[in-house]
């Protein structure tokens, strides 16, 4: 099983292109699927059949042309309407799939003594990430990175990098480690909870009506047994 076979360990400097490969490779694709759990579920609101009514009926009053003409127009101008709506929206919200400051100079960053990159490596190909950092408490960590590549998924990976992560924040001193999520990133949540993680709340990220972009505040407390 790939996900045991993999060795943990920080990553050193000839890690740093394939880190960054698999991190883009990663936030790419959540970006995507992010982006079609909420077009999906605009599809099937009632707002938009809504829009769409209103839309048709408006056009209707004013161009009074077949309705098969009419229906064309209310697509293109909803579409365009929407396209400009959400367009408008990611351009705020696309800096939370963007690389980071810390992908960008590893070592400069994770040279804090209390922050560390993790990697796990199978076949001399990085297969996943975890990274830590300090927060405003000093006993908390704030765990990040959490990236996976598609091939080695449900493999159990990310079960023993969160394991890994845990001992080296109970090493250096931390009893807490926080960590937030979005609501719709349903996978991670489950491997959070399922690796003993609580849900301490959350806050509306940016809203694109009728959606919000839920964050997820998740906290675990670091046992004796894990010191
Ligand atoms: C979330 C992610 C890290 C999980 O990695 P993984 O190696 O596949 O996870 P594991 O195999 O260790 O699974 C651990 C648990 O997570 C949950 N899980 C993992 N994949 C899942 C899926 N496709 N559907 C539902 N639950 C899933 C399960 O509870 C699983 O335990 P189980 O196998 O005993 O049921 C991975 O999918 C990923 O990289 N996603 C994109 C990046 C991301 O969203 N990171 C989190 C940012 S906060």
């Amino acid at each position: 099983m790939p996900g045991q076979d993999a060795e943990i360990r920080r990553a050193g400097p000839g890690d740093v292109a394939g880190v960054r490969a698999l991190c883009r490779t990663v936030q790419k694709a959540a970006a995507a699927e992010e982006i079609g759990i909420h077009l999906r579920a605009f599809l099937v609101h009632p707002f938009f059949a809504l829009i769409m009514l209103l839309t048709f009926s408006v056009l209707q009053w004013i161009l009074q042309t077949p309705l098969a003409v009419t229906a064309g127009a209310t697509l293109l101008l909803v579409g365009a309407e929407e396209g400009l709506r959400f367009w408008l929206f990611w351009r705020r919200f696309r800096h939370v799939f963007e690389e980071g400051a810390d992908l960008k100079d590893l070592g400069l960053f994770y040279s804090h003594p209390r922050r560390f990159f993790l990697v796990a490596v199978i076949n001399d190909e990085i297969a996943g990430t975890v990274a830590a950092r300090e927060t405003d408490t000093a006993t908390s960590a704030k765990l990040w990175r959490m990236f996976v590549h598609p091939r080695f998924r449900s493999k159990g990976l990310a079960s023993r990098l969160i394991s890994a992560c845990h001992e080296e924040c109970a090493r250096l001193g931390y009893t807490h480690v926080v960590l937030r999520t979005h609501e719709t990133n349903f996978k991670a949540r489950k491997c959070y909870e399922k690796a003993g993680y609580v849900c301490t709340g959350r806050n509306n990220f940016a809203r694109l009506y009728p959606h919000s972009f839920d964050v997820v505040h998740y906290l675990f407390i670091i046992s004796d047994a894990n010191k």
